[in-house]
């Protein structure tokens, strides 16, 4: 039996489009038992199951079933139990927690005859890109390149003692392909030099702690302008964040979630923007997560 715990991420952070990524303090639970039924059973032990298939297409074990295939293991039976407490279609990570999940979990069970870098390069091949799939195997703050041999990564640890991220939840769903799908096929030169000079002041900025330039770090023009028009009242949220001191405000990974990053002492950011999403801006709830700097781990075996 083996227990794994993986977090929730948040890709983009505004510029960094499907190359930065932070993991989140908030967890799925995958544990997977070898039986000896000849058979799979999945067990989903939440309200994500309406969403999820319990059977062969289930993401997580697909994503154990390419790790069985790549170090020659078959399982005489399998039962999984999976806790899914990130919310399903909101930006926040959750296949990329369900693909990371299912790896470690199957790599622990077969021998661990993966390393992090094998296990992170199959994870970003399911995925197609590593922005979220690297915080969840490794967590922190990632800044991620996809090659066709690997995944090179600079992992910088976000102090839990200076900052929070306010994850503003809305109650709809929003596929990350009807997201990508109305974005620009091409980009002007201006945009992207745009977003190339502010990943790399919001990367330097995160890893020396320089808070103050994370607002202007922020800015991006590849994503969530286009995206705005899929996320009603997403301006005045942000707004609404950056009326209440937030350090910066971004859409997380496709949408539909939007992230302020705060600092930890900004005690008033929960009360207030609570009152106004219970008042005029129903729909939308808050969650205030610590940065995560441990990603996907073993929490049991045996
Ligand atoms: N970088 C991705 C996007 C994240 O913005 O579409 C979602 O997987």
């Amino acid at each position: 039996m083996v227990k794994v715990k993986v977090p929730a991420t948040s890709a983009n952070i505004g510029p960094g489009f499907d190359s930065m990524g932070i993991a989140l303090g908030l967890y799925n639970y995958v544990t997977a038992e070898e039986t000896n039924t000849g058979r799979l059973e999945i067990d989903i032990i939440d309200s994500s199951k309406k969403f999820l298939p319990a059977n062969e297409n289930n993401l997580i074990y697909k994503s154990m079933k390419r790790v069985f295939d790549m170090v020659g293991y078959t399982p005489p039976g399998l039962k999984l139990t999976l806790e899914n407490n990130i919310m399903v279609t909101r930006g926040l990570g959750s296949s990329s927690a369900g693909i990371v999940g299912g790896i470690v979990a199957a790599n622990k069970l077969s021998g661990s005859k993966l390393s992090t870098n094998d296990m992170l390069k199959l994870a970003a091949d399911i995925e197609g890109h590593p922005d979220n799939v690297t915080p969840a195997l490794i967590g922190g703050f990632t800044v991620n390149v996809q090659t066709k041999y690997a995944v090179r990564y600079v992992k910088t640890e976000l102090s839990e003692k200076d900052l929070r991220f306010a994850a503003l939840v809305p109650d709809f769903y929003l596929q990350t392909k009807k997201s990508r799908d109305v974005l620009p096929k091409l980009v002007s030169m201006n945009d992207a030099v745009y977003n190339t000079s502010h990943s790399a002041l919001l990367t330097a900025s995160l890893m020396s702690g320089k808070y103050e330039n994370i607002r202007t770090a922020v800015g991006d023009k590849l994503h969530q302008n286009y995206r705005k028009r899929l996320i009603p009242n997403m301006d005045s949220l942000f707004r609404l964040c950056y009326d209440n001191n937030a350090l910066g405000v971004y859409l997380s990974g496709a949408g539909p979630t939007i992230i302020a990053i705060i600092r930890t002492d900004n005690k008033m950011f929960g009360c207030n923007i609570s009152r106004v999403l219970s008042g005029k801006l129903k729909g939308w709830n808050l969650h205030i997560l610590k940065p995560d700097n441990d990603g996907a781990c073993v929490i049991e075996s045996n």
